[in-house]
């Protein structure tokens, strides 16, 4: 029986969102209906809203998610009802060239929940990111629950599902940041200050956070930064030359996503360093360089999409350290709101109040 239960629906490009009945279906083959117990506010959620990913509207919103998983289809093995999982925007298929060679993290062929929520009165709806968690339940593909300890707080478990894994995962999967590597994070919200927590985790000897607002460089000592640089007043790019002995620094990781922070990520590394891009630049922008200067620097300029995470491998192993008081997800937690608050938690992510606002159901 398809149920009907309350989500965060953008009907309108820029309006305001709203609660609204959303109708679940049951889960057909290889799929999951989830009842959500958290689900953090993420910007790509704002973005949705603004018409920035696409104009696929009406969206149900909401995407970073942990919950328990109510009923799977036909097919499924890896879950059953009962399991708590985090959700993720990337099932892998296993089978396409990439998956063959050991790199499923570049999967070409994920996939989502096949049959689509619908408005009570049967508009489909776009679940943003494939997974549409702003929601007392959701439809996903079941390759798209991972299960971890129940021990670990949904809210604190469904920050893996996006902006975390995102932050840890730019540190340690795609920067390779080692034991003893200087590492300097442009940009401080909730994603850098992850990458902040992952470069610890990776045995950094030297983490320096950038930004402009003092109170995210405050966060990120409190995660592990050794130096802080507000590039309000310092130059970013010599504070990390003279914080590494004029180098610059071995793993620089980008988290702002704009041309001057991209540029300055580019200057800030040592010439063997590498660069990590997480910063998600918007289509207008561009980065001009000299050649000489790409030509001449050794090293590597990667991007990070999702962390380069495994959600199969990452999840577990990232609520274990938190488990074990390795890994201080709590702290990511601003605030704990209700579904229909998230318009306002919107507002406040806008002025930079909140490194994660996440409602609990
Ligand atoms: N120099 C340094 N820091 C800056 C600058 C700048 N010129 N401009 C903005 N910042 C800081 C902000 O003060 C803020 O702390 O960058 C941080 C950006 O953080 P958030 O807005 O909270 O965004 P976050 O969720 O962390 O995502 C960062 O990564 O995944 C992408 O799409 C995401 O592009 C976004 C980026
Ligand atoms: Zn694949
Ligand atoms: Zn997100």
């Amino acid at each position: 029986m398809p149920q009907h239960v309350r989500g965060v629906v953008a009907r309108v490009k820029g309006e305001p969102v709203r609660v609204e009945t959303i109708v679940v279906p049951d889960p057909g083959p290889d799929e999951a209906v989830v009842r959500v117990q958290a689900c953090g506010v993420c910007h790509t959620d704002l973005h949705y809203r603004e018409g920035g990913i696409n104009d696929d509207f009406p969206f149900l919103l909401g995407h970073e998610a942990a919950g328990i998983v109510e009923a799977v289809g036909t097919g499924v093995t890896d879950v059953a009802p009962g399991d708590f999982v985090v959700l993720n925007w990337r099932a892998v298929c296993g089978r396409c060239r990439a998956c063959r060679r050991g790199r499923p993290q570049y999967c070409f062929d994920t996939h989502n929940a096949r049959q689509r929520m619908t408005l009570s009165d049967g508009t489909e709806l776009s679940p943003a990111l494939g997974i549409g968690a702003f929601a007392e339940k959701t439809l996903v593909a079941a390759g798209q629950c991972t299960k971890v300890d129940p021990a670990v707080s949904p809210a604190a478990a469904g920050l893996l599902g996006c902006g975390v894994m995102a932050g840890i995962g730019a540190a340690i999967n795609t920067g390779g940041v080692g034991r003893g590597d200087t590492v300097a994070v442009i940009g401080c919200g909730g994603v850098g200050n992850a990458a902040v927590v992952g470069a610890r985790l990776a045995g950094a000897a030297k983490i320096i956070a950038v930004d402009i607002d003092e109170r995210k460089l405050e966060t990120a000592r409190t995660m592990g930064a050794t130096d802080t640089v507000n590039a309000r007043d310092t130059d970013p790019v010599e504070a990390i030359r003279r914080l590494t002995n004029g180098f610059g620094a071995d793993i620089v990781i980008e988290a702002v996503g704009r041309p001057e922070t991209y540029r300055q990520a580019f200057y800030a590394r040592d010439l063997a360093g590498t660069v990590v891009l997480v910063g998600v630049p918007t289509p207008d922008m561009q980065l001009d360089l000299p050649l000489l200067d790409v030509f001449g620097r050794g090293g590597a300029l990667k991007s990070s999409w999702y962390g380069d995470c495994l959600p199969s491998r990452d999840f577990p192993m990232l609520t274990d350290l938190y488990l074990q008081g390795r890994l201080d997800l709590d702290s990511f937690v601003t605030e704990t709101i209700t579904l229909d608050e998230v318009e306002d938690a919107f507002a406040r992510m806008h002025k930079g109040d909140v490194l994660r606002s996440v409602v609990i159901f």
